[in-house]
């Protein structure tokens, strides 16, 4: 598998002083901040948008290349990930990572008669997130099939093909859930078929449930209460990166 990445969410954060929480948690050992954005409309809850990412930026150095130490991991939660695109880059978002649900549905919004079409639009979402220079991930809702992905996986088009898939271990919305171990078997398949794929996990990862998701193959590893809600967070991520490196 590719290398573990510890990205904790700053959800679990305190929001009175931001800033100062993303450069503390990369200075205990973290890889990239997992930066929750809610609408209200796509999950019941609501967070912050591109300007509060404008402002955090300047506290975290961004990645010498790549997808390494720094990298602003943006989980878009939200009906219209495509519209958002360009100020996310603006504000400084390295790896744009919206919901297969969203896409799909915003198409179907868009041509109710669509069919093929409907189909190719996350590779659409995909290309534009390309073209605006920033890495693209794709997260699935524990109700998706974990299959819609291999169309997309597959594509012979590089621009089309995600650096990383989400795959969420919680219903989307809120932090300090409990972990959902049935995801696994998403995360087993899409590991045997795609070696060197990031795997993303997120909702519910700790000290008790990391071994679970790391024997699965997950090598991106969000944890939020886990690691905010800890009074050794350093400790805390220590042991996610050990347990994922194995
Ligand atoms: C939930 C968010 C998660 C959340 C995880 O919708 O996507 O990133 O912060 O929180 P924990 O780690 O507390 O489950
Ligand atoms: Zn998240």
């Amino acid at each position: 598998s590719p290398p573990a990445i510890i990205a904790p969410s700053i959800l679990s954060a305190d929001f009175g002083a931001l800033g100062q929480a993303c450069s503390d948690t990369i200075a205990q050992g973290a890889d990239w901040l997992h930066v929750d954005i809610m609408d209200g409309h796509f999950v019941p809850n609501m967070t912050f948008g591109a300007p509060v990412v404008t402002k955090i930026r300047p506290h975290v150095e961004r990645p010498a290349q790549g997808l390494g130490r720094g990298t602003f991991d943006c989980h878009m939660m939200i009906a219209e990930p495509k519209k958002w695109v360009k100020d996310f880059k603006k504000a400084g978002c390295d790896l744009y990572c919206f919901h297969y649900e969203a896409a799909i549905s915003s198409t179907a919004a868009e041509s109710p008669e669509a069919t093929s079409e409907k189909k190719t639009s996350p590779k659409e979402m995909i290309r534009y997130i390309h073209d605006q220079g920033m890495r693209a991930g794709i997260a699935i809702k524990p109700k998706t099939d974990v299959r819609v992905l291999d169309e997309i996986l597959e594509s012979e088009i590089k621009e089309e093909v995600p650096d990383m898939v989400l795959i969420m271990t919680v219903e989307p919305g809120f932090g300090g859930q409990k972990f959902m171990p049935d995801m696994m078997s998403k995360v087993q398949m899409l590991r045997q078929k795609y070696p060197e794929l990031n795997i993303e996990v997120d909702g519910g990862l700790s000290e008790a449930t990391i071994d679970t998701a790391a024997d699965a193959g997950a090598n991106v590893i969000v944890a939020g209460s886990a690691v905010f809600g800890a009074k050794d967070p350093r400790e805390v991520i220590g042991k996610l990166r050990q347990a994922v490196e194995g």
